[in-house]
């Protein structure tokens, strides 16, 4: 008996709700086409600076991203960055205000930051983050693509980036009929339970993107979680060509084996 219900638990488990997810609430996110998916998938450069935008226009007024540098962006960073020069990775940092210290009259001062910096966080402790979103922190953004995808999906653009982008145009203006919604609460189709404390972050021409491409809610949401995806993998491209590579390399060895095999032996044949 025992052992059955462990089977039972296990398969459920594999079968695999979001983290968050109790069985009954979960909602597939709506499936997206991603450029980073499959083996020789890549990271769309023009998308991930739409979503470095983003974030830093809007999501970054809740949500801190503390394992980023603002070097990071740049063509230093990991995976060669999202398509920044220096000096644009330079300019983003100095806009920043960042607490240093302290002087040599032991006070802590501020000043513009540099691309050696971490992603500036908008809340200076948890507590305050609760306090002042309706009491549900805002979770920190670094790596939030795997925190809330099952196993290595993302890496086929599953998962997180679709469960990301189901949040943000998950919002409904109204609850179903019958639906008990909170005071200082959200109704979303994705959001585990249905009811979120974060406003509908993005809507069509939240932001004017610098390259021209039209904001739509979607084109927001799509680049939005890309450049996430990228902050939680962004090594992703080299570890794919590497894969491939190690597969090549796996199919040639086994050829040359299976020669040298049949020589070895080709008296006993
Ligand atoms: C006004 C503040 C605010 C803004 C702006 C904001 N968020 Fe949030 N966000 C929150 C809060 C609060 C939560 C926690 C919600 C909860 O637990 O009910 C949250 C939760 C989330 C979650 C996690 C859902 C989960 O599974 O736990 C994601 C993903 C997210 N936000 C992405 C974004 C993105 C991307 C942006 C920018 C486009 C953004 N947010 C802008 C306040 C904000």
């Amino acid at each position: 008996m025992r052992a059955l219900a462990v089977i039972a638990i296990a398969s459920v488990a594999l079968a695999g709700a979001p983290i968050a997810a109790s069985a009954q609430d979960e909602v597939e996110a709506p499936h997206q086409n991603w450029s980073f998916a499959g083996i020789f998938g890549t990271f769309d450069r023009g998308s991930l600076q739409r979503g470095f935008q983003i974030y830093n226009e809007v999501c970054s007024n809740c949500h801190s991203m503390k394992l980023l540098h603002y070097r990071d962006l740049g063509p230093n960073g990991p995976g060669g960055g999202i398509g920044f020069s220096d000096a644009e990775v330079a300019a983003i940092a100095a806009q920043k205000q960042v607490e240093d210290g302290p002087n040599d009259q032991g006070e802590m001062f501020r000043r513009p930051g540099k691309p050696q910096d971490t992603f500036v966080s908008p809340f200076p402790n948890v507590e305050a983050a609760r306090a002042a979103n309706g009491g549900a922190a805002p979770p920190d953004l670094s790596v939030i693509v795997k925190a809330r995808g099952r196993g290595l999906e993302y890496l086929w653009g599953e998962g997180g980036p679709d469960y990301v982008y189901g949040i943000l145009t998950g919002f409904e203006d109204k609850p179903p009929t019958g639906f008990q919604l909170t005071q200082g609460k959200y109704y979303n189709n994705i959001f585990p339970g249905h009811q979120i404390s974060m406003p509908p972050p993005l809507a069509d021409n939240t932001v004017k993107f610098q390259d021209g491409t039209k904001a739509t809610l979607s084109q927001e949401a799509h680049d939005a979680a890309t450049f996430l995806t990228w902050a939680a993998e962004p090594n992703m491209e080299d570890r794919k060509q590497t894969g491939a590579k190690a597969i090549l390399f796996l199919l040639a060895m086994t050829g040359v084996l299976y020669g040298a095999k049949r020589r070895v032996w080709k008296d006993l044949h």
